[in-house]
This record gives structure tokens, C-alpha cells and sequence, in this order.
């Protein structure tokens, strides 16, 4: 604390990301990246582009956002683009999100949502998930000014069905409903195809996960151009240049580099499956999941006692000391040794 601060800093309660320790020799399922690695293709355009370093990059990111709206058959202004799906939000906040009526969001959720509400001074309410720990959009059926809802939903991986997210925003045509689908790739419904019929639909999407690039921090909103040019204009506002040449020469990469993003996305989801399998052998309830991790909780040890108890062994995974999920481990999708080494870990802990 310092006599320096503003009023807005002493406010905030900011977003504690997941553990990445220096140490070699541990399996970390913490942070739900991908273990794959990204493309090789990434990997050569990155340094090709590096003859481009003493240049500002591209400000509008023209060949990303082609390269996106080609893969997602939408138009080049239908794409705004960040530094990782959390600038694209942080933005969709303020240019989008900020009005007298509360902001909805599930009460369990992305836990960086409230965070950026209390940054930007939105109010905004907490809709209760059900008891299976379901969204259920009926429930979002109060006044509001926005909605928010990731996709599969973060941490329980559940997922909706389009249809479902159709029904959202047909029943809520003067409010924007941002779709976070940072994990829809591994085996939910995207809402892309809707953005061309429903203008107050935003979807939100990241390369940190299915193209297993987190650490160059690309992310993308899809939606009609009235609010792609709200996001525009503020960014334009704060950084002209969020994304590298490196950054965006990796992600048009990635973007195009289909069968690689087809073959590890396929192996993360057979992993998964039977991680699953192997948690449930061993008295774990995993809710069904359609992302790349698991959300799980043992019959009679808690979640605080088990992550504990992995670390020890050097294996991190996700726990979240908060009401109704205290009891859970969230567990990224790793390998197939990865997660076949969990499991005789934890067949010796429970
Ligand atoms: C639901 C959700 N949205 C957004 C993000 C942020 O992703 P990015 O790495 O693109 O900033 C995450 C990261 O874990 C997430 O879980």
C-alpha cells in the first residue's frame, strides 16, 4: 500500500492465475494448456518473422484477422483481435459491457469476470448454476444489461448446446450476450454460425488452448461490425499494437495449420475421456466435460487435501477454495503418460 495509490487500485481484488513453477520434473495440470506444443508451422513463421522485428507491427492485424474469418467463414471486420482472450474481454468490458443494469454471469465461472467488473466499475449479479451444476438459460431471465457465459462453462467444462445458446439470444434482443468460448474446441458447439442473424452476439475465442499457444497470448472476438468497432475504439485508445510480429505471424499459422489443430485436439479428447474413466475407477464424481480438463470430486477426500497431497508428488492441479466447489479438483488434460501417471498416483492417495 502506498499513499500513491488511487482509490481504484485500493478497490481491486486482482485475478490470481494458476502456479507456473520454475521446477523441471513435475506434471502440470494446472493451468489447462495444451501438452502438445503447438504446430511446427507456428514455430517456423515465428522465426521467419523475426527479420520483421525493428518494424511496429501491423496495427490492424489485416493478415490474422483474413486468416480467421476464412477458417470461421465470417468477414475480416467481423474479427477483432488481443493480447490473449483476457485483453479481448478487459476491452468487451468497457466498450460493451458497462451500463446502469446489472452485468449476469454464472456464479461459477471465470473467475477473472468479477475482477474485471470491480476494475471497470460494472455492477453485476451472479446467476446460480443448478444442482447438477448445469447453466440453465431460464434462469437468465431477470433484468440485466448484458450476459456473459463461457462455453463450455470454466471450471465445471459443461457445455451447452447451440440450440441452447440460440434460445439466449433470441430471448434477449436488446441485450448483448458474450459468449467466452475458450474451450469450445474440444468438443462443444461454437456459436459462430448465429453472429451473422443476432447482432447482440459476441463470441470470444483463444489460441492459448486448442493451438496450444498460451504463451504468445492471441485471442479473438467474432461478431457483427458495430461491435467489433466498439472494440476497435478502444484499443485504439490504449495500445495501437497489442499483438507482436511474432505473435501474429505464429497465430496466422496456427490458424492455418488445420491438421495439427484436428490431430492433438482428437488425441486431448480420447485423453480425457479416459482420464475420466480412470477418476470415476477410482470413486471420483467427474462432471461431464467437454473441454481440456476435468472437473472432479472424490466421494470421501477433499479437493484442498488432494491437491496438496499431488503437489507433494509433483503433480499440480486446480483447486478453488470457494462455496460449492471446495470439494473439486480442477485437472488439465496432459498426455497420455501424463494422465496414466495421475492415476496410479491417486489410486495410491485414495
Ligand atoms: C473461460 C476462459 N476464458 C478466457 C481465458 C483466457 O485465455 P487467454 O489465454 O486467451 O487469455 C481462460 C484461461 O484460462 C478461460 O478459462
Amino acid at each position: 500500500m502506498s499513499r500513491f495509490w488511487s482509490s481504484v487500485v485500493h478497490n481491486l481484488s486482482p485475478y490470481v492465475p494458476g502456479e507456473q513453477p520454475k521446477l523441471n520434473d513435475i506434471i502440470k495440470l494446472n493451468t489447462n494448456e495444451n501438452p502438445y506444443g503447438p504446430s511446427p508451422r507456428v514455430l517456423a513463421a515465428i522465426a521467419a518473422a523475426t527479420d520483421r522485428l525493428h518494424f511496429y507491427p501491423d496495427p490492424r492485424a489485416a493478415s490474422l484477422r483474413e486468416a480467421i474469418a476464412a477458417r470461421y467463414d465470417v468477414a475480416p471486420e467481423e474479427v477483432f483481435v488481443g493480447n490473449g482472450t483476457d485483453e479481448v474481454l478487459a476491452h468487451t468490458f468497457q466498450a460493451l459491457l458497462k451500463h446502469d443494469a446489472p452485468l449476469l454471469f454464472p456464479d461459477i465461472t471465470y473467475s477473472f469476470y468479477p475482477v474485471y467488473c470491480r476494475l471497470y466499475g460494472i455492477r453485476y449479479e451472479e446467476v446460480p448454476l443448478d444442482a447438477a451444476m448445469r447453466v440453465q438459460i431460464a434462469d437468465f431471465r431477470r433484468p440485466c444489461s448484458a450476459i456473459l457465459l463461457p462455453n463450455p462453462n470454466a471450471p465445471t467444462g459443461i457445455a451447452l448446446a447451440r440450440e441452447a445458446i440460440a434460445a439466449l439470444v433470441a430471448e434477449h434482443p436488446d441485450h448483448l450476450v458474450v459468449v467466452d468460448e475458450a474451450y469450445v474446441d474440444f468438443g462443444a458447439e461454437s456459436a459462430v454460425p448465429l453472429v451473422a442473424r443476432h447482432d447482440n452476439l459476441l463470441v470470444v475465442q483463444t489460441l492459448s488452448k486448442s493451438r496450444a499457444l498460451a504463451g504468445l497470448r492471441v485471442g479473438f472476438a467474432i461478431g457483427q461490425r458495430p461491435l467489433i468497432e466498439a472494440l476497435e475504439r478502444v484499443k485504439d485508445s490504449f495500445n495501437s499494437y497489442p499483438l507482436g510480429c511474432l505473435a501474429l505471424a505464429g497465430a496466422v499459422a496456427a490458424i492455418k495449420d488445420d491438421a495439427w489443430f484436428q490431430e492433438t485436439r482428437a488425441r486431448i479428447m480420447a485423453n480425457r475421456d479416459s482420464l475420466a474413466r480412470g477418476l470415476a475407477g477410482l470413486g471420483f464424481e467427474v462432471l461431464p466435460s467437454a473441454a481440456n480438463f476435468v472437473f472432479a470430486r472424490h466421494r470421501s477426500h477433499g479437493g484442498a487435501h488432494l491437491a496438496a497431497r499431488l503437489r507433494e508428488r509433483g503433480v499440480l492441479v486446480r483447486h478453488f477454495q470457494k462455496p460449492r466447489i471446495e470439494d473439486f479438483l480442477r485437472i488439465t488434460v496432459g498426455t497420455e503418460d501424463q494422465c496414466s501417471r495421475l492415476i496410479a498416483l491417486l489410486s495410491s492417495l485414495v
